[in-house]
């Protein structure tokens, strides 16, 4: 039933611990938690990872802002990303430190594989030393090149990177990787596999930047210490990318390439991130493992940016979205439905008070819970709470039984989209059953069966409550905790709430097969989604 039984490996950025989590962070783990949990719910095995960039010249930076010695810093930032987790709900299996031993090791062990290979002639090293001198941005821990530079529009005899950082001029011994010689390779690998880099506005910018050429790398420093010393050499420590991406391996035991979890899940399935970190995941980072005779990841999908009511969201314009705070205020489902459901993913989006109001009246209070609450309050009320036992299907020819039959049908449509992380369709897609729900029981008019046809308004309820239980089910990955409140008040078994228990026709005896029991006496029903009221100043 599963599209994929195949182990699925995704995984978040690794996040810097410069800086404490706000929104962008949580919305690139959250788009992996619900593919993981998804998928899971799905049946297949999945290795979820995220975790925590500590090394590099930015973090080395807080340190000494805050008068820490890195390790006690990163130790303490860390677990703010930890935390984070917890309050968004999200599944991770393993959180990674690139600070950990696992992860020093894993780094040391690719670079001998790269510096051990050669490039596709035959002839050249992979790795080279060298003088780096050139522009470098500790903000976006990144090389640039002079022509990238942008002029400073508030100090005009001053350059900035593209993105807006500052550059300082640094000039030091290094190691170069030989990117140059990748360039057909890379370009090969995009073409034999044109899902690799989503969406496709953003493929087309990848293969364009690899076409106008590679220059080589530096993938070492000597200027500062915070990282992981370079084998063979502990004069340089990596590139904090390169010391970066590898986490992607260290999670799944490399270097330790003959145990199981490495042949189960690699290459990766998925890494998600945001626009802005994708050349290091489109370009770099296939050049390193293609030059250490590892293959590929199979895609990497590109998110894009949360602005604040449209303004870029900066810690020096004081506007950072704190998920602590939002999450207080609306709820963690209510958070995590309104990043996913607001844009399409792969575009910007503008976040406000106001359309997250919006939303959970709308789309959550309105349609989703009052349906929940509709057909619940009428099961308690006409039917001292006991599902009713609903007539054979021949004699049904109720507008709910329709309602039924799409929501058994939603999966086929809403599992493609989850698979190719079109959260925003997903969820259009369901909505468009739970309102169809609402307008069904409009139209049967289960009260005024009350006295004339008992077992007809039971029938309606039941075929309601059964479409309830459908659409909790693929909603629980986007909505944990209030999918569950909504299931426990269906007595669903907790082992009978997953994608696997969903029921895909209507033949037979309707109630037999489904696990929401005629009969059962469910608990008085609560409210699962709330209206929220602003609060208006004085
Ligand atoms: N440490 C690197 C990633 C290394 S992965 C091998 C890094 N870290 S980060 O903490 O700066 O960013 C992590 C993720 O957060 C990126 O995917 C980035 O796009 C995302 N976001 C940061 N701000 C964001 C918004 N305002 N909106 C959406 N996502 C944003 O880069």
């Amino acid at each position: 039933m599963s599209p994929s039984s195949t182990p699925y490996f995704l995984t978040t950025p690794i996040y810097y611990v410069n800086d404490s989590p706000h929104i962008g962070h949580a919305y690139t783990s959250l788009a992996c938690d619900v593919i993981a949990r998804f998928l899971r719910s799905e049946g297949s095995e999945v290795m979820f990872l995220t975790g925590t960039d500590e090394h590099g010249q930015k973090v080395e930076k807080s340190a000494k802002q805050h008068n820490l010695d890195p390790q006690k810093f990163v130790d303490e930032v860390s677990k703010r990303f930890r935390k984070l987790s917890e309050l968004m709900d999200f599944s991770n299996d393993d959180f990674i430190r690139t600070t950990e031993a696992r992860h020093i090791k894993s780094c040391q062990a690719l670079w001998k594989r790269i510096s051990d290979g050669k490039t596709p002639n035959g002839q050249d090293s992979n790795i080279y030393l060298g003088k780096y001198d050139g522009w470098y941005s500790v903000r976006d821990e990144a090389f640039y090149d002079e022509s990238e530079l942008i002029k400073d529009t508030k100090n005009p005899s001053n350059y900035l990177a593209p993105t807006g950082a500052s550059v300082e001029w640094v000039e030091e011994p290094s190691y170069f990787f030989r990117l140059s010689a990748w360039q057909d390779k890379l370009l090969e690998f995009y073409e034999n596999n044109p899902e690799f880099v989503a969406p496709q506005s953003r493929r087309n910018e990848v293969i364009s930047f690899v076409k106008g050429g590679l220059r080589d790398l530096s993938i070492s420093r000597t200027s500062f210490s915070w990282g992981i010393p370079v084998p063979d050499d502990d004069s340089h420590i990596m590139y904090v990318w390169l010391d970066a991406l590898t986490n992607y391996i260290t999670g799944i035991n490399f270097p330790e390439i003959t145990s199981d979890k490495w042949n189960k899940y690699w290459p990766a399935s998925l890494h998600m991130v945001g626009k802005d970190i994708l050349r290091f995941h489109a370009v770099y980072w296939p050049a390193f493992l293609m030059s250490a005779g590892i293959e590929p990841p199979q895609r990497v999908f590109a998110h894009g940016w949360w602005t604040n009511e449209g303004q870029k969201i900066s810690k020096s314009l004081g506007n950072v979205i704190d998920p602590e705070v939002i999450v207080r205020k609306y709820g963690v489902d209510a958070v995590r439905y309104f990043l996913l459901r607001e844009v399409p993913f792969g575009n910007d989006g503008y976040f406000s008070h106001a359309s997250m109001v919006t939303r959970i009246n709308k789309d959550l209070a309105n349609d989703f819970g009052n349906l929940a609450q509709r057909v619940l309050s009428m099961i308690s009320k006409n039917f001292e709470g006991v599902i009713p036992y609903p007539q054979k299907n021949a004699e049904c020819n109720f507008k709910s039984f329709e309602t039924l039959s799409l929501s058994q049908n939603l999966l086929s449509k809403v599992s493609p989209l989850i698979h190719k992380q079109a959260f925003n369709e997903a969820l259009d897609r369901i909505w468009e059953v739970v309102r169809e729900a609402n307008r069904s029981i409009d139209k049967d008019e289960p009260w005024k069966l009350k006295k004339k046809n008992k077992s007809g308004m039971g029938t309606i309820l039941w075929l309601q409550a059964e479409t309830i239980r459908n659409l909790a089910i693929i909603l629980k990955p986007f909505m944990p905790q209030s999918m569950d409140r909504l299931l426990d008040q269906l007595n669903i078994p907790l082992d009978e709430r997953n994608i696997v228990n969903l029921h895909e026709d209507n033949e037979g005896d309707i109630c037999q097969k489904y696990s929401l029991r005629p009969d059962s006496k469910l608990p008085k029903p609560v409210a699962i989604f709330p209206k929220y009221i602003c609060e208006f100043e004085d």
